[in-house]
């Protein structure tokens, strides 16, 4: 017998709503009126929250959404003639539309990663058209923290892929859609793990962890800030009314409500990953390292367990994401694994 289904989905962080103290900065913020495209108060005191964060000066731009954030970021770090080193799975060669070939007009060099991570030995092999006429030119590595893979980099696997991109005089973009998580995961400050490794510019996700939308572009290099500065606008990445992007920012970073989230999450992924681990006709893929379990299942359950509670199918023949967000329940992880064990199990 099939319980009902979870009250949250697994199928997506993004699925999941806003986190009240946001909602309350929201309506906070819809007070009076406030100069607009981020000369207000609320976008000014967020830049002072993100110097104290980075522990340093950084540019910080507010987009819309995350494939926006992406296309600004990278825009700001190629020539016309180069193109991006990233893996298969990642977000910007997958799940964007081409929109970064679109508007970069650059080639993705996407290469193959079975956890979603590039390697120094992957980035040192597209070092040898640099210079060849020819040949497309790597101008920038991109990685993804935490990868599309549920996977996260630790500060040393940074440190060795970015000393292989600097080798090259390649530039760094992290797409953080889901940098909280990786934070959480890791233990340590973000900026560990950003600018203090070598990362020139950094998407700084708020929707999957309890914002409504927006994303941060947070330009470590100062020399790029004032091209981000127009590419946003040009980019249609650029909100009138950005206090309310800034202001559900803020709502996350105070208290360290982002990580206290993005902890919640991880553990309700770990809880997951545990409850499946005993199934024998279950077989997990990935570390569960942030707020995702990727794995394969009898191909027969998987249409019966997504009419019950929905998730998406992913890379791999018969595999599955299930993801976790900051609303996820213990009693809804609970429920899910009941689903399974009565579904794949019984
Ligand atoms: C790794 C990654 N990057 C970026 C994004 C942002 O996408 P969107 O343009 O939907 O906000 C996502 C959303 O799924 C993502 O998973």
């Amino acid at each position: 017998m099939l319980p009902m289904p979870p009250k949250t989905t697994f199928a997506s962080d993004n699925a999941s709503g806003v986190s009240p103290e946001v909602m309350q900065a929201l309506v906070a913020a819809n007070a009076g009126y406030s100069i607009a495209y981020g000369d207000d108060g609320f976008t000014e005191e967020l830049r002072s929250e993100m110097n104290t964060l980075f522990r340093q000066e950084v540019s910080t731009f507010l987009a819309w959404g995350g494939t926006g954030a992406n296309v600004v970021a990278l825009q700001s770090l190629l020539q016309p003639w180069q193109g991006v080193v990233c893996t298969q799975s990642s977000h910007i060669n997958v799940d964007e539309c081409g929109a970064p070939e679109r508007f970069l007009g650059s080639k993705l060099i996407d290469l193959p990663s079975p956890d979603a991570k590039l390697t120094p030995d992957l980035v040192t092999a597209q070092l040898d058209v640099l210079g060849v006429v020819h040949h497309v030119q790597p101008g920038a590595i991109s990685v993804t923290q935490s990868t599309e893979y549920g996977t996260v980099y630790s500060v040393k696997e940074l440190q060795t892929v970015i000393a292989a991109a600097h080798a090259g005089g390649l530039r760094v973009h992290m797409d953080g859609a889901r940098v909280a998580n990786a934070a959480a995961s890791l233990g340590c400050s973000v900026a560990d793990f950003t600018c203090a490794v070598g990362v020139d510019v950094l998407s700084f996700g708020g929707t999957k962890n309890g914002m409504a939308y927006g994303e941060a572009i947070i330009v470590f290099d100062p020399e790029l800030a004032t091209a981000v500065e127009y590419l946003q606008k040009q980019s249609a990445q650029l909100p009138s009314k950005m206090r309310y992007i800034s202001a559900q920012f803020s709502a996350l970073l105070k208290n360290d409500l982002w990580l206290i989230q993005a902890r919640h999450a991880n553990a309700m992924a770990q809880l997951l990953a545990d409850g499946v681990a005993g199934i024998s006709k279950i077989q997990i893929t990935q570390p569960t390292q942030a707020n995702a379990v990727f794995a394969i299942l009898p191909p027969e359950s998987i249409p019966k367990l997504q009419a019950w509670s929905p998730f998406y199918t992913w890379e791999r023949e018969n595999e599955v994401r299930w993801m976790t967000s900051f609303a996820t329940q213990e009693s809804d992880v609970e429920t899910f694994l009941e689903g399974i064990h009565a579904i794949v199990d019984g």
